[in-house]
């Protein structure tokens, strides 16, 4: 379907939200940049002045430097405890409110569908969440509240109050296994939907990026809304090229007012 103008575009995936029943939502860090949380490969983003390689789990757990770094990182971006939901949840919360939602599928670890009022049942983050830091050695849970508290009064690397084991984010590091039952979960409501619809992903990270596939295989439409190229535009049924929080925001109210 080759439609230019965005309002068209906008308009005609309203109409594939109001026409499907089983819709998957798509997130990435594209998502949150509104809400002041950086992205990783949009302009600017975290692994544009960060070398990957060097936070791998292996790297976290045999150097306290990359550890200092990682906590660095994680309090000037995802773990600003003050950072709100935009738009673009919004819209997406909505979404559920009116029934139209199967679940979202987010690679986000910031709780932003959460705080927007998505249903957590209804949430599988591929990539873990960043609400709870465990230690690696007693498996000891501190909520991110008390970390943050902790690094702001100075601590560069948190320990264990327990056994002064290695403390990690319950997010999931490069190199580490993504949480199996949330990924079978995403994989097979991404075999299942009717309708798939990506907002903010540079679609490049496997195996989350391996979903919209899984749609289109199963005969789903495909709709990307994003700032830049994702490999999957030339399968997308409908491509946005735009910000998530107009684009959602306009796209939802035409769902709203129905057809
Ligand atoms: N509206 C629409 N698109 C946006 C916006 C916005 N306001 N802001 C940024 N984008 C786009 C960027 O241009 C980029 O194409 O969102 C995309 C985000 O892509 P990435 O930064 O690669 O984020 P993501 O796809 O979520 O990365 C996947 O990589 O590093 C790992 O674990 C990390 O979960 C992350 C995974
Ligand atoms: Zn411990």
């Amino acid at each position: 379907m080759v439609i230019n103008d965005l309002d068209a575009k906008v308009a005609a995936a309203a109409e594939m939200i109001l026409a499907s029943r089983r819709l998957v939502v798509f997130t990435g860090a594209g998502i949150s940049t509104e809400s002041g949380i950086p992205d990783f490969r949009g302009p600017g983003g975290i692994w544009t002045r960060f070398d990957p390689d060097d936070f791998t789990i292996q790297k976290f757990l045999s150097s306290r430097e990359t550890r200092k770094k990682q906590w660095e990182i994680l309090v000037k971006g995802e773990l600003l405890s003050g950072v709100k939901p935009n738009r673009a949840h919004h819209a997406i919360a909505k979404l559920g409110r009116i029934g139209k939602l199967d679940c979202i599928i987010t690679q986000n670890v910031d709780n932003l569908h959460q705080k927007a009022g998505n249903s957590p049942e209804k949430i599988f983050e591929l990539h873990g969440n960043l609400q709870w830091i465990r230690c690696m050695d007693c498996g000891e849970r501190y909520s991110v509240e008390h970390i943050m508290a902790l690094l702001q009064g100075g601590v560069e690397v948190p320990e264990c109050e327990k056994c002064h084991g290695i403390l990690k984010p319950d997010a999931v590091f490069f190199g580490e296994m993504l949480p199996p039952d949330t990924l079978n979960a995403a994989t097979d409501h991404s075999m299942r939907c009717d309708l798939f619809l990506v907002v903010g992903s540079s679609l490049v990270v496997h195996p989350a990026a391996l979903m919209p596939a899984y749609a289109k295989e199963a005969g789903a439409k495909l709709i990307i809304v994003n700032i830049g190229d994702t490999p999957y535009d030339s399968r997308a049924d409908i491509l946005i090229e735009g910000k998530a929080g107009d684009v959602m925001s306009k796209m939802v109210e035409k769902v709203e007012k129905g057809p």
